[in-house]
């Protein structure tokens, strides 16, 4: 028996989707969370109200993910850039994670997801680091979906510290510069344990990356909405991952 998802209401008419449909899922998802502040804008509230909408958000779209099988989601919450913004945005988004495992680590731990991190982790505030290392501690050994939160993540940053540090391993003669090739400069990256992204979704109508994984995304598939993050539902992440089963993956093949 195929399992039928609930109906999603749409504005024409009411169309069941099926998992059965899902044929190619993609295995590893990124999400580019984009235009928290102009939701709140377009409601008359501050942007921080935008950004506690996104974080309920966030635990709907991992819900989605263990759902149709999605094995790796990755989630940009906080981009080394992101340090521009006034102290007090700074601030709330990044007691964010906090008051997010707070409420949703259990629900996280029976749905048998481990958290884990890729960015300048050592940066964050104490309050941010201990709450997502407890969260990290206590997932490590499940083996559902991986959450892999973007967090003080900045795509050069990490490039130049990947070289930094294969350059001290090969003046330690660990390897020689012969030996140095993707694969090698892949292991000193953020994103050593996990596959690239196959397909990355921006939300908020903004088509560009920001920073966000430019050596991992070379070949993943890409699909914007102009849906706002705190309106980012299960029709519309159904939709990017029905927009997938159709794309032609050729890696410069033919
Ligand atoms: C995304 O929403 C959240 C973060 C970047 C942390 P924004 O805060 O960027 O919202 P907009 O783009 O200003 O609307
Ligand atoms: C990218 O969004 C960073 C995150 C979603 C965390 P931004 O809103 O910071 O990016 P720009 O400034 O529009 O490029
Ligand atoms: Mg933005």
């Amino acid at each position: 028996m195929p399992m039928k998802l609930p109906f999603f209401k749409s504005k024409k008419e009411e169309i069941p989707i099926q998992t059965e449909e899902l044929t190619n899922v993609p295995e590893h998802v990124a999400i580019i969370m984009d235009g928290n502040g102009r939701w709140a804008k377009q409601k008359g509230l501050p942007r921080i109200a935008g950004h506690k909408a996104g974080m309920d958000v966030v635990k709907d779209t991992v819900e989605t993910a263990v759902k149709h099988n999605i094995k790796i989601l990755t989630l940009f919450a906080f981009s080394t850039e992101n340090w521009k913004r006034p102290k007090h945005e700074v601030e709330y988004l990044l007691r964010l994670p906090k008051e997010f495992l707070h409420i949703y680590l259990p629900d996280l731990i029976k749905n048998n997801v481990r958290i884990e991190t890729i960015g300048d982790f050592d940066s964050l505030p104490g309050y941010t680091k201990e709450a997502v290392q407890y969260a990290k501690e206590k997932t490590k050994d499940n083996d559902g979906l991986l959450l892999n939160f973007a967090l003080n993540y900045g795509s050069r940053k990490e490039i130049l510290r990947a070289i930094k540090s294969m350059m001290e391993d090969m003046d330690n003669e660990e390897f020689s510069l012969e030996q140095v090739d993707e694969k090698l400069l892949s292991k000193y990256l953020y994103t050593h344990n996990v596959s690239d992204p196959d397909l990355l979704i921006r939300t908020s109508g903004e088509q560009r990356l920001s920073n966000f994984l430019l050596w991992q995304l070379a070949y993943t598939e890409f699909w914007f909405t102009d849906v706002l993050w705190p309106d980012f539902t299960e029709e519309v992440f159904v939709k990017a991952l029905m927009d997938y089963q159709n794309r032609s993956r050729r890696y410069g093949g033919i």
